[in-house]
């Protein structure tokens, strides 16, 4: 880990009209650090994130990335150009809902392989085996690759979003509930593959879940969240194994009893 942050998130707060999504929200991502937002329903864990990834502006508050070159930059005062290239090539974004990551009729290598378009890839062969490549390393048998999306169970659309998303070599993963709609023993594999990734890749994730099973396999860190605010914040162990809040201690009962 570096001695700088890759993600600085100052203050960041959102209103929907009179009502808080997140209120004064700061907090340092580290390289190579994955960061769990973890909260009940209705608490303000995806407004944060699409807050912090640019898809929603802020009412207040600032959002710097380290950008390659070292520079921290405040990204809601970058051009609309860059901050999209930002996001096509430095970011990933894996959504609960694979349909809202994937294009669901075209296939599986072009699902892929687009993404590399998007960054200058040219060369169809290269593209196609890169493709191929990342179908294997997220277990998808490369001869789906022409098959399309909708053809897939849900395990394998999300898998196909990871690829889709990881192809670029993003530096920064957001994931929104990226086991939500899946079944126990298939969130099980997921998990793992996204554990073994984002470790063999060192990237930096922040992972929005209401799960605290999925927090504890996947993140270092940890930012409790309830009603808008983050009101515990800490080691992923020390947070699950002596919750300081009571609200904490409540959440974290309710999955011991489950
Ligand atoms: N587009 C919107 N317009 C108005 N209010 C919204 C909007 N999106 C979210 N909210 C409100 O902001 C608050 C936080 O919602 P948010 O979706 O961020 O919660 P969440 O923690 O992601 O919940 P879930 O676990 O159900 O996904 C809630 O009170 C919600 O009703
Ligand atoms: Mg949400």
């Amino acid at each position: 880990m570096s001695d700088q942050p890759l993600l600085r998130v100052n203050a960041v707060t959102k209103y929907y009209g009179g009502r808080i999504g997140c209120d004064e929200v700061t907090f340092s991502l580290w390289p190579g650090e994955v960061l769990a937002v973890v909260g009940e329903s209705g608490s303000g864990k995806t407004t944060l994130l699409n807050c912090i990834s640019t898809r929603l502006p802020p009412t207040s508050g600032t959002v710097e990335y380290r950008m390659r070159d070292g520079q921290m930059r405040d990204l809601y005062r970058m051009g609309e150009a860059e901050r999209r290239l930002l996001m096509r090539t430095d970011w990933g974004f894996v959504h609960q809902n694979p349909a809202d990551g994937l294009r669901m009729t075209v296939s599986a290598g072009a699902n892929v392989g687009e993404r590399l378009m998007a960054v200058g890839d040219r060369h169809y062969g290269k593209i196609r085996a890169a493709a191929g490549d990342w179908l294997g390393r997220v277990e998808i048998d490369v001869d789906r690759i022409d098959d399309q999306p909708r053809d897939f169970s849900g395990g394998m659309r999300q898998r196909l979003q990871i690829a889709r998303n990881l192809v670029t070599g993003p530096r920064l993963v957001f994931m929104d509930e990226p086991t939500g709609g899946l079944d126990v023993s298939v969130q099980a594999r997921l998990l793992d593959l996204v554990r073994s990734l984002v470790a063999d890749l060192g990237l930096s994730a922040i992972v929005v879940t209401h799960d605290l099973a999925v927090a504890r396999l996947l993140s270092h860190r940890m930012l409790v969240m309830k009603d808008g605010h983050v009101i515990e914040h800490g080691l992923t162990d020390r947070v699950l194994d002596d919750p300081q809040e009571p609200y904490t201690q409540l959440l974290v009962s309710s999955i011991l009893q489950v």
